[in-house]
């Protein structure tokens, strides 16, 4: 049977090999929820570049509260992407994330938080000042906990917190972890793929063990996969025999429309509704709801 990514999981071909080589599952219509929070935190995370951390932040983030899900993303990484993504210019904004971060300011998260174009979906921004906080938290006092100090107030009232880490295992990323009840790993379907995975699994563990005994993986997403092309399929191949059941059903193919939605600053939920990228996404949002615990 030839596996294709680009039609969705419907009753019709359950069963099919997805591109994973797996038969692919049905997952449930998720039901709305009837309140809100307390909120399960994921950090996205890899230390590798440009493998669609950002994209999966919005876009999950988006096909969430699609589904009635409270969203919280945080951008986490200094140069601002994911508030550019959303059509937000965080350049000129004077209250971010990195003044929830430091002690001495009075700033309070509801102050930094902003609505989005998606109905359901806050973001707290960041922008440019958030490189300074690694120095600055150094000297800190329990500084691999500033993130979750600052997240502890706004976590009642959502359900999912997306945080978008930046390219690195330093301190920020090291909070996000801290903070999170789970980390996703994007992982682009592309030559060396897998070239600092054991690094990044060797942060997760040391975090586990020193720092947040409850951190769980909750997954591997392929990203970026094309299916026309052998070399894209060897390398899921190769994931698929490092990670197994870990790696998510749903796969990203590769497509324009995702810097084209980027560009416009929109979810590719919003900017390209029926298209193959927002229903991989969609599909990706059943799947998480599936496998994560209906309350925490
Ligand atoms: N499935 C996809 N198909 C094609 N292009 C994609 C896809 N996903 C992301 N991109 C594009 O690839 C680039 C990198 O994606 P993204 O910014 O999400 O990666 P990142 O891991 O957040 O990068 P960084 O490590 O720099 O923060 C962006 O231009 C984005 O629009
Ligand atoms: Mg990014």
């Amino acid at each position: 049977m030839t596996a294709t990514t680009d039609d969705t999981w419907t009753a019709a071909n359950q069963g099919a090999l997805g591109p994973t080589g797996r038969p692919r599952p049905v997952f449930p219509e998720p039901s709305v929820p009837s309140n809100h929070g307390p909120a399960r935190v994921v950090a996205m995370v890899n230390q590798k570049g440009g493998v669609g951390k950002t994209t999966t932040t919005i876009n999950l983030g988006a096909a969430l509260a699609e589904v009635g899900q409270k969203v919280l993303l945080v951008d986490f990484d200094p140069q601002g992407a994911l508030s550019v993504g959303l059509g937000i210019d965080p350049r000129p904004l004077e209250t971010t994330i990195y003044d929830l971060l430091m002690e001495e300011s009075d700033v309070t998260a509801e102050d930094a938080l902003l609505a989005t174009s998606v109905e359901g979906m806050d973001l707290l921004p960041s922008n440019i000042f958030l490189s300074g906080a690694e120095i600055r938290l150094v000297n800190e006092v329990a500084r691999e906990y500033a993130l979750q100090r600052s997240l502890e107030p706004l976590l009642p009232y959502y359900d999912i917190c997306l945080i978008d880490c930046q390219p690195s295992l330093g301190l920020l990323t090291v909070n996000a972890l801290t903070c999170a009840h789970s980390v996703m790993i994007p992982l682009e379907c592309e030559f060396f793929a897998l070239r600092g995975v054991a690094l990044l699994m060797e942060s997760v563990s040391k975090v586990q063990e020193r720092l947040n005994k409850h951190l769980e993986i909750d997954g591997i997403l392929a990203t970026m996969y094309d299916p026309r092309t052998l070399h894209a399929r060897e390398v899921l191949a190769t994931i698929m025999q490092g990670f197994g059941e870990k790696v998510f059903h749903t796969v990203i193919n590769r497509t324009v429309r995702f810097p084209d939605a980027t560009l416009a600053g929109e979810p590719i939920t919003q900017f390209d509704p029926g298209s193959m990228g927002a229903t991989a996404y969609r599909d990706l949002a059943r799947e998480v709801l599936a496998r994560w615990p209906a309350r925490l």
